[in-house]
């Protein structure tokens, strides 16, 4: 096990993708473990999935916080600040927006940065490969030459970045044949541009790590699903299909298989990482790289039945609904791989720590959630 070396208590943190699906919780369970933290967010809140459920996520926090309905906050109900006196502020803004962040960085002065900001997403890459370069290339990028230049202001009282963590993702692996993936496996395989911008994350964090000593770990996210989550997934997509009665099609005829991550599990280990800035490695380099995913993939066809069980359980569906007549298996889409499945090996021994939330708990707590939300 590593020992922690960063105290979130009295820490000023940086969350970018604040609204998105993991930023938001994962905003919620620092404010809930650490007391004195303080936590800027930022989200772009662009329309790539429905806004509304963005604005929702943030009513969340800001409900967490008491605050919901004052007169004095910003648009979505949390102060729009960046003093950094506040103990959650959130900024509508883009990170590849170089002054904005430069300025955010200048009077926030955050010691901690989580990048969850991405244009996420497989198959959208094919569609509108400018919001990826965007985004995931020259936000990232602007992400780092600020970390770099709060090092060259470090004082007394504000000694810079401490430690830079960032979402990579599953889909790095490509089409490789070796399962589990591991982080010590080749990944120069890219099948999607999603991927090769998340792939060029972990290379442009270890060139920044190598020659500003920043420390950074990447963390390579494996489909992340649960309550408010992602319109654009498939657990979700397939919800709202089946509920308006619409076909859902099942890709490559059901032979795939997801390491699919409840999302709690995912902001644990988040929160784990955080309180460690890696030591320089063998190459004298402040850098990790770690998989986060269940370490129990499922096929997709087993899915989609406990997917449908709990639908009815909560309430979404009705009993009698006929499934079979609203299924189709298709060929696999381009961009798509066939199986996820993450050694969690180095997490475990490092953090103590692997997700474990089984796959039907997770879709229990979605479905829930989704008749609530939609009822
Ligand atoms: N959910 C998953 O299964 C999964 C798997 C692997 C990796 N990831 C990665 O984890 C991170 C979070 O994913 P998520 O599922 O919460 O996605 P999400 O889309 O819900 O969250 C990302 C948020 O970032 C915001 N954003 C996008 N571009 C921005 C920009 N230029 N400036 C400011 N904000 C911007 C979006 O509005 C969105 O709210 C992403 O980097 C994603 O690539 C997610």
């Amino acid at each position: 096990m590593l020992e922690k070396n960063i105290d979130l208590n009295g820490k000023r943190v940086f969350v970018t993708g604040a609204a998105g699906f993991i930023g938001s919780y994962l905003c919620m369970e620092l404010l809930k473990e650490f007391a004195d933290i303080k936590i800027l967010g930022i989200d772009s809140m662009n329309d790539y999935y429905d806004v509304g459920i963005k604005e929702d996520r943030l009513k969340k926090i800001a409900a967490m916080l008491g605050c919901a309905g004052r007169n004095d906050l910003g648009e979505y109900g949390v102060p729009a600040s960046v003093s950094g006196t506040e103990k959650f502020s959130f900024v509508k803004g883009n990170i590849a927006d170089k002054e904005a962040l430069d300025k955010i960085f200048a009077e926030f002065k955050p010691e901690v940065v989580v990048n969850l900001a991405a244009q996420a997403g497989v198959r959208y890459s094919i569609e509108n490969p400018y919001a990826y370069v965007e985004s995931n290339l020259i936000g990232f990028c602007n992400i780092l030459e600020a970390c770099r230049h709060s090092l060259d202001k470090a004082s007394e009282e504000y000694k810079g970045v401490e430690h830079l963590v960032y979402a990579s993702s599953s889909s790095v692996y490509g089409s490789n044949k070796k399962i589990p993936y591991s982080t010590d496996d080749k990944v120069d395989n890219p099948v999607s541009l999603y991927a090769a911008t998340k792939k060029s994350n972990e290379l442009l964090a270890h060139s920044y790590s190598k020659l500003y000593g920043i420390p950074s770990t990447g963390l390579r996210f494996f489909t992340v699903y649960g309550p408010a989550g992602r319109p654009d997934m498939a657990y979700f997509g397939f919800t709202n299909k089946l509920v308006k009665g619409e076909g859902i099609k099942i890709f490559n005829y059901g032979n795939c298989k997801r390491d699919f991550t409840f999302v709690d599990d995912i902001v644990e280990g988040i929160v784990n990482v955080m309180q460690v800035a890696p030591s320089e490695n063998e190459n004298g380099v402040k850098y990790k790289v770690y998989n986060i995913g269940n370490n129990d993939p499922v096929n997709l066809l087993d899915f989609v039945d406990i997917l449908q069980q709990e639908l009815i359980r909560a309430g979404v569906l009705p009993e009698d609904y006929d499934f079979e007549s609203h299924k189709e298996l298709v060929p696999m889409q381009p961009g798509d791989v066939e199986v996820t499945y993450a050694d969690v090996t180095p997490l475990a021994n490092d953090f103590g720590f692997k997700p474990s939330t089984p796959l039907r708990e997770g879709l229990r707590k979605f479905a829930e959630w989704y008749k609530e939300y939609y009822k």
